[in-house]
C-alpha cells in the first residue's frame, strides 16, 4: 500500500485527525484533514471529535492543541520541529518587565511556549493580533516574542506597544527591501502580499498583510493575476495548487524556507500515527494558566 493509503488507514483506525500547517510540504497536504494557519488550526484542534490529533507543523502549534485538549493525546510528528522564535522569551526578564509595566497586559504571540503563556493575559496570532490589541481593555500592551508583529499592531492602535525583541528568522532576515523594490519594477502589475512577522521596510512596500490564510483567501479574491509573496515557501506551493491560473513570486526572489517546518514527511506523519509518537505533555498547573490566554483569544477571534 502507498503511503498515504496507510496513513488514511491508520487515520480511521484510530480515530485520529491531521491538522496541517499552510507552510508542510504538499505531500503532507495530501493526508490532511485541515491545512490552515495558526488560529484556524488552534479553532480545529478544539472542535475535532477524533481522540488523537497529529500536529504537522512545529512545536509551539501542537503544544496550543494539547493546552486546549488536555484530554486528547496529541502528537509531534518530529520532535526538532522547533520554532526557534517561540523560544525567544526568557520567562525572568518577561517577568521583570510584567513589573516594569504593572498596568500593561501581555500579549503572547501563539508562537511562544505555554509557561510564556501561562504568564501572559492573552494570546494572538497573525490573523487576529489588531483584533486582540483593540479589545483589551488595557491602554499598554507588552507584546511577546515578535517585534515585526508588535510594530505592525501598533500601526492599527493608539494603545502603547512594548515590543520584545524576537524575530522570525525567515521573515525577519530573509527579506531585503532593494530585492522586494527590483521585484516590484519587474512585474509593475503583481500585488505585494506580505506576513506581519516582515520588518516595517517590507510591510511599507506591500499592497496587503495578512496570516498565510489570510494571504490564501486574499489572493483567491483578487481579479489579478500576479502576486510578489513574502512568507514562507511552503504557501506559496499552496498558492500554485490551489490558483493554477495565477502567477507567484516569492518576495525575496528566491524561496524563503523555514527548515524546521520542513523536517515532517510523510514517513514521519506515517511513524508517528503508527507508534504514537512523540506526545505533548504539558504540566497541570503551567496548563491551566496558558489555557486562559488561549481561551481569551478564541472569544475576541
Ligand atoms: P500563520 O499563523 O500566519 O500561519 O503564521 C505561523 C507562522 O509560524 C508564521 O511564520
Ligand atoms: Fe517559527 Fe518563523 Fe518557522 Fe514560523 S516561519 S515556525 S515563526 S521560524
Amino acid at each position: 500500500m502507498m503511503l498515504q493509503q496507510e496513513i488514511k488507514a491508520l487515520k480511521k483506525e484510530k480515530n485520529a485527525v491531521i491538522l496541517v500547517h499552510n507552510y508542510q510540504l504538499p505531500e503532507i497536504y495530501d493526508v490532511a484533514d485541515y491545512i490552515g494557519d495558526s488560529l484556524e488550526l488552534a479553532k480545529k484542534a478544539v472542535q475535532t471529535e477524533a481522540d488523537l490529533i497529529v500536529f504537522c507543523g512545529v512545536d509551539f502549534m501542537a503544544e496550543s492543541a494539547k493546552i486546549l485538549n488536555p484530554e486528547k493525546k496529541v502528537l509531534l510528528p518530529v520532535l526538532e520541529a522547533r520554532c526557534p522564535m517561540a523560544g525567544m522569551v526568557d520567562i525572568r526578564g518577561l517577568e521583570n518587565l510584567k513589573k516594569r509595566h504593572p498596568d500593561a497586559a501581555v500579549v503572547s504571540y501563539i508562537n511562544t511556549y505555554a509557561t510564556t503563556k501561562a504568564i501572559s493575559y492573552c494570546c494572538c496570532t497573525s490573523a487576529n493580533v489588531v483584533k486582540v490589541v483593540n479589545s483589551l481593555e488595557h491602554e499598554k500592551i507588552i507584546m511577546v516574542p515578535d517585534q515585526n508583529l508588535a510594530l505592525y499592531a501598533q500601526r492599527f492602535t493608539k494603545k502603547t506597544i512594548i515590543p520584545w525583541d524576537g524575530y522570525c528568522y525567515v521573515h525577519h532576515q530573509q527579506f531585503e527591501p532593494e530585492v522586494l523594490q527590483q521585484l516590484k519594477l519587474d512585474y509593475p502589475e503583481a500585488e505585494v502580499v506580505v506576513h506581519p512577522e516582515c520588518p516595517p521596510e517590507i510591510i511599507d512596500l506591500a499592497h496587503a498583510v495578512h496570516s498565510t490564510s489570510g494571504m490564501m483567501k486574499y489572493v483567491k479574491n483578487r481579479p489579478g493575476t500576479e502576486f510578489i509573496i513574502g512568507t514562507e515557501i511552503g504557501l506559496i506551493e499552496r498558492l500554485k495548487r490551489e490558483c493554477p491560473d495565477k502567477i507567484f513570486y516569492s518576495a525575496n526572489g528566491t524561496s524563503a524556507t523555514c527548515w524546521q517546518m520542513k523536517k515532517n514527511t510523510l514517513e514521519t506523519v506515517y511513524q508517528s500515527l503508527k507508534e504514537e509518537q512523540h506526545e505533548v505533555t504539558v504540566p497541570e498547573t503551567i496548563r491551566i494558566e496558558a489555557q486562559k490566554a488561549l481561551d481569551k483569544m478564541l472569544l475576541y477571534s
